[in-house]
């Protein structure tokens, strides 16, 4: 049988140098788990307008709709502030999971131990927190029609469209059951129902799919407001979160933040299961392509790798293996090593974003 394939797409900013790291992470499972894959890589992004004129070409969004998962950096920077909203680097990313039809967007905020201290909530307000929020990520407001900037008299209006079918509802929503049965078994789903009608027919719709194939499961219903909130008053009360595009959005930012470091969190973006029964599915790190520090060896390579521990466990069946990886991220946080975003105490020298790759690699080997 021929080995998974992996389509890699690094980006912007740092995503080529932490994606680097991801590589080596690949090549010790290949050389050392007997997990080897067929890797190829490709550009999205600016550097793909550089060098194509769009943000991604027909060609890497068809071999992106081939292979059993694909791999992204990170997008974006100032240098494409100006361009024309169609080809600005975001809309690359966009396409991928519009047309991938990636409807399931899994953001873990996991608090790690050695980096409590770095939250801007209490210790005991964050410590041994495990969150997953699941974002809904190919429709709402993000792509609801119409949408534009148009003249009405003598002035412009600005117009995005929330939008909402109860199948689109449907899905997501059994993601977040799913994924609960296999934690603590609880949901919480958020939505503005005091204000908006896609609101209404979201919180209905959840209901009906909970009572009718998921009762065993506990699920409340939050506003969205409420529930940023309470995610900084005590986030512990949450396991599962299912929530729209935009509210997703906002409320990963925020739970990541909870954390103390969004260089550190991983994210999956899971479609319909394709012929060989793995999901369609893409994989990214939750942070961005930080052009300030992109190309000086500080960016933090944590969370793409923690990209790829998942894509382990979601597309390749490896729990195992994505448990090995974790771990060695955990004892090398453990021994104190940190990149320059995690810095906080003094004396403490930074390492380099290679370096804390090695680092990982050398507890992988420790691990066999
Ligand atoms: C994210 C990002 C994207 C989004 C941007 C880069 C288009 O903020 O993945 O959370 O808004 O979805
Ligand atoms: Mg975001």
């Amino acid at each position: 049988m021929s080995n998974p394939s992996l389509l890699i797409l690094p980006g912007d900013g740092i995503g080529p140098e932490v994606m680097a790291e991801v590589r080596k992470v690949i090549d010790w499972f290949g050389a050392k788990r007997d997990l080897a894959f067929d890797v190829s890589e490709d550009l999205v992004g600016g550097c793909a307008y550089d060098a194509h004129g769009t943000p991604l070409t027909d060609a890497t969004m068809a071999r992106a709709q081939e292979v059993d998962a694909v791999l992204l950096g990170a997008v974006g920077g100032p240098k494409y502030d100006q361009l024309d909203f169609s080809v600005k680097p975001e809309r690359g990313l966009l396409r991928l999971r519009k047309e991938m039809d990636l409807y399931a967007n899994l953001r873990p905020a996991q608090c790690f131990d050695a980096l409590a201290e770095f939250s801007s909530l209490k210790p005991e307000v964050v410590g041994g927190l495990d969150i997953m929020i699941i974002r809904e990520l190919t429709s709402g407001v993000y792509f609801g029609e119409p949408r534009g900037i148009v003249r009405e008299g003598n002035e412009r209006v600005g117009i995005n469209t929330q939008r909402y079918t109860e199948s689109e509802i449907a899905r997501v929503a059994r993601s977040a059951f799913e994924l609960a049965r296999k934690r603590d078994n609880k949901v919480c789903s958020m939505e503005k129902a005091n204000v908006m009608e896609s609101g209404v027919l979201w919180r209905d719709v959840v209901q009906e799919i909970h009572d009718a194939e998921y009762p065993d499961v506990e699920l409340s219903h939050m506003y969205a407001d409420a529930g940023a909130m309470q995610l900084t008053r005590w986030p512990k009360q949450f396991d599962v979160i299912v929530t729209d595009n935009l509210f997703g959005d906002l409320l990963s930012d925020l739970a990541a933040m909870l954390t103390g470091s969004l260089g550190m969190l991983p994210s999956a973006s899971l479609g319909a299961p394709m012929a060989n029964g793995r999901p369609k599915a893409l994989y990214e790190p939750v942070h961005g392509s930080a052009p300030d520090i992109a190309g000086q060896g500080k960016a933090n390579p944590i969370a793409c790798i923690l990209s790829f521990a998942m894509a382990l466990r979601y597309s390749f069946d490896a729990g195992d293996e994505a448990q090995r990886l974790e771990s060695a991220v955990n004892a090398v946080l453990a021994d104190g090593l940190r990149t320059a975003d995690l810095l906080g105490q003094e004396g403490v020298e930074p390492v380099t974003t290679a370096q804390m790759g090695d680092a990982i690699l050398a507890k992988l080997d420790a691990s066999l």
